[in-house]
């Protein structure tokens, strides 16, 4: 069984995904901790779900390093990223850039999803990025996280045709009715081992099917 680490900072849909998939006895992923940046609403799916969550903010810190370093300790207080089993940091709308230190402890068991067909539109306006440049296509992607901002080996895309005239709202929402799914089905293949975060991050293999 794989364990979770989720972490947010706002509304939590894609964490509310992840939940009510592992609430299946036959998933093969546990969410053992729910940490965030912020006092973000999403926690609540969590403490509902009688999940442990936490909350570690970088202004109580005197650098990003030292905020990390107290994150991932947060993070292996639960069981990921120690002993023979790494479990996986799923970064599910964590709107922060987690420093070097923590991407370090971590990596390669460490992904994120993002807003759009990277490598287009990284950072943290994706969405209105997109709208923004009139790419008549756009979409989501799981992928690795390294120490870039969003150029981590990319895992799993889905792509969604933008309307004319829709807002970034309306587009983000579209979005993510597509980001819930792939996010919980990438998580699966990488519990089933059907996805090796090792191989794609040594570049072995390719990536998206
Ligand atoms: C998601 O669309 C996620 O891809 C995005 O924040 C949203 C969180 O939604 N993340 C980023 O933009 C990171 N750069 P949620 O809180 O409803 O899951």
């Amino acid at each position: 069984m794989l364990k979770l680490a989720v972490l947010i900072s706002g509304g939590g849909s894609n964490l509310q995904a992840l939940i009510a998939a592992a609430e299946d006895p036959s998933f093969p992923a546990r969410i053992v901790c729910v940490g965030s940046d912020t006092d973000a609403p999403g926690l609540a799916h969590a403490e509902a779900a009688g999940i442990p969550t936490f909350v570690v903010r970088p202004r109580d810190y005197h650098s990003r390093e030292e905020w990390g370093q107290v994150f991932a300790a947060a993070i292996q207080e639960h069981g990921v990223g120690t002993g023979p089993e790494p479990g996986l940091v799923v970064s599910a709308g964590l709107m922060r850039i987690l420093p070097g230190g923590f991407v370090r402890e971590f990596s390669p068991f460490l992904i994120n999803t993002h807003p759009a067909l990277l490598p287009n539109f990284p950072g943290a306006h994706a969405v209105r990025d997109a709208l923004a440049a009139g790419a008549p296509q756009t979409g989501v992607t799981v992928h690795i996280i390294d120490e870039g901002v969003d150029t981590g080996p990319v895992l799993r895309q889905a792509s969604v045709d933008v309307r004319d005239g829709e807002t970034e709202d309306e587009l983000h929402e579209r979005i993510k009715q597509l980001e819930r799914p792939l996010l919980v089905a990438t998580v699966r293949e990488i519990a089933e081992r059907h996805l090796d975060l090792e191989a794609v991050a040594a570049g072995r293999d390719p990536g998206p099917a």
